[in-house]
């Protein structure tokens, strides 16, 4: 392949930013593109109270509930790298999509709040990310708020992730004290001023460690001598910096900033896009795919419809694994064994759409789907015929009876309903003898159930009302050709469905019942993922 070829592919940077609901993720991600130039202020920034909109923030649900519902993707330039960001929801419930979302990435920052520490979805989402065996890298933020002590923030994702940590800078003072971080690497003291609270680049002043005197007169005495002592005591206790095991995702580099007042954003950048990865090879049954050896190859990490009500249309999102991807070039979808162009191939970023005419491996386009693709889908050459691994679906935990309001609009019921199901935000059951107006939902998060009502209404036009159903558990049967589902004996919390495809399957109150139903038929064998 072409040298600029590879150069394209070794430039690039694709990585999720993850976060406990308003630890600062969009703030953050407004100031990465306020350095690589592609907005001009950082003021879009959503803000509950401001009512102004994140770039990356679109969906009504969203804004009214102030947290991130699905990912977007956004694509900028810095310093010679394209960087692809995935934006996740912050909030457990979606934590099905941000799996998939993480699929695409190669690795992942993770964004915490210095006066709280590792929260609740944080630890969610980290599990997540350790799944994927992707590295992690911290960013410490909001320290010019009064924060929590630096050695036990980096204690505290140590105890609590189980992951080492690994300082990059150190903050110097926090709250209104906070002036900048020290650079281990560079050795030397950043002290930040006039970014017009975080909307402007500013000004920054570098000052050796050593040079003690000027260091005292650039952030004080007592700060100085607080900042030495400390250096001298990191230096002696944390971890090695050993960027194999941070590939591995056994330790994570961490910095220390204010997204906010843009304090420590630039360096975390630069550092951070120093030691990720490029592309990663992907596992495909024919083997490992190389990104750089590899012509075009790409596979369907989310589908999403309706994004907008001025384009009435189901988008599938794919990353591109290998190769370079050229708009006018026919590709093989190989789930639905078919050779076809790709229709309108677009970067999506927000509720903006830019037609593509390129794109290499590590990207991530849009292509309007009309209703082929699904989860998991493999694209590549025509003379090609390979899968990528596929993206299990995570187990539902909570379950309700969706019935419509208006039994006349059945039609639309049944066709929102599937959509949404297809985008894997939802899993739609039957009973064995009713008809599909009225339909049990399968949701891994609560909030889900929030969606599927807010956007049937929205999308479709359709009011539903929905009853919730005490099942937590569910389970498909492995032998259903050998197992009477009528002579099937179960506990009395157990209830006989089957999923869109006519597959049996049980869903249960109690873990125990699961047993029970095991003990009382023999020969039954139980599932807990469904197949595709
Ligand atoms: P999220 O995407 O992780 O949910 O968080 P987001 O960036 O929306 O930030 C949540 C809140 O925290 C916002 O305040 C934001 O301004 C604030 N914030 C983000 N980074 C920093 C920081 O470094 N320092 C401080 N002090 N605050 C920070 P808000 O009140 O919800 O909105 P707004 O009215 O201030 O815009």
């Amino acid at each position: 392949m072409s040298n600029n070829y590879t150069e394209e592919i070794n430039r690039r940077r694709t990585f999720a930013i993850i976060s406990h609901p308003d630890a600062g993720k969009t703030t953050l991600t407004e100031k990465f593109l306020l350095y690589g130039g592609a907005i001009n202020l950082a003021g879009s920034v959503k803000g509950k109270a401001t009512a102004r909109h994140a770039v990356s923030d679109w969906m009504q649900i969203e804004k009214d509930r102030g947290i991130s519902v699905t990912s977007s993707v956004l694509q900028f330039e810095y310093d010679g790298y394209c960087i692809n960001i995935l934006d996740t929801p912050g909030h457990q419930d979606f934590s099905e999509d941000t799996y998939r979302t993480l699929m695409a990435a190669d690795s992942a920052v993770m964004v915490i709040d210095a006066s709280k520490g590792v929260e609740a979805q944080t630890r969610k989402l980290f599990k997540v990310c350790v799944m994927r065996k992707i590295p992690i890298f911290t960013f410490i933020n909001k320290m010019d708020r009064e924060a929590r002590d630096t050695f036990e923030l980096l204690d505290d994702i140590e105890k609590e992730l189980g992951i080492a940590t690994c300082p990059i800078n150190w903050p110097i003072g926090s709250g209104k004290e906070f002036q900048g971080v020290y650079d281990r690497e560079k050795k030397c003291v950043i002290a930040y001023s006039d970014t017009e609270k975080g909307t402007k680049e500013g000004t920054s002043t570098e000052i050796p460690i050593q040079d003690e005197e000027h260091l005292k007169e650039l952030i004080g005495e007592d700060a100085a001598d607080k900042l030495l002592g400390e250096v001298e005591l990191l230096d002696g206790a944390s971890a090695e910096f050993d960027l194999e095991e941070v590939q591995k995702g056994n330790l994570t580099p961490v910095c220390f900033g204010s997204a906010l007042t843009n304090f420590g954003v630039e360096i975390f950048l630069k550092h951070f896009l120093n030691m990720t990865t490029t592309p990663l090879p992907r596992k495909a049954d024919i083997g490992m795919i190389n990104p750089t050896e590899h012509e075009f190859s790409a596979f369907v990490f989310k589908i999403q419809a309706n994004m907008n009500k001025a384009h009435r249309d189901r988008i599938a999102f794919m990353r591109i694994c290998s190769g370079k991807f050229d708009a006018n070039m026919e590709v093989r979808h190989v789930q639905g064994n078919k050779v076809m162009r790709l229709s309108q191939p677009q970067q999506i970023m927000a509720d903006e759409r830019k037609i593509l005419n390129e794109a290499y491996a590590g990207d991530i386009i849009g292509v309007f789907d009309p209703g082929i693709f699904s989860i998991g889908d493999t694209l590549c050459m025509p003379r090609e015929k390979f899968q990528y691994e596929g993206i299990p679906t995570f187990a539902p935990e909570h379950f309700a009876r969706v019935r419509q309001v208006d039994t006349m609009k059945r039609k639309q019921f049944v066709k929102g309903v599937e959509q949404i199901a297809q985008e894997g935000a939802i899993q739609i059951f039957q009973e064995f003898n009713t008809g599909l107006e009225e339909i049990i939902v399968g949701v891994v998060g609560v909030l889900q159930f929030d969606v599927l009502k807010y956007r049937l209404e929205n999308e479709y036009n359709v009011e539903i009302r929905l009853e919730n159903l005490p099942y937590e558990h569910i389970r498909w049967i492995e032998n259903k050709d050998e197992i009477d589902l009528a002579k099937l004996s179960g506990t009395s919390d157990m209830k006989k469905v089957k999923d869109m495809k006519g597959n049996p399957l049980l869903l249960f109150v109690n873990s125990w019942s699961i047993g029970m139903t095991l003990d009382r038929n023999k020969g039954l064998v139980l599932t807990e993922f469904g197949r595709n």
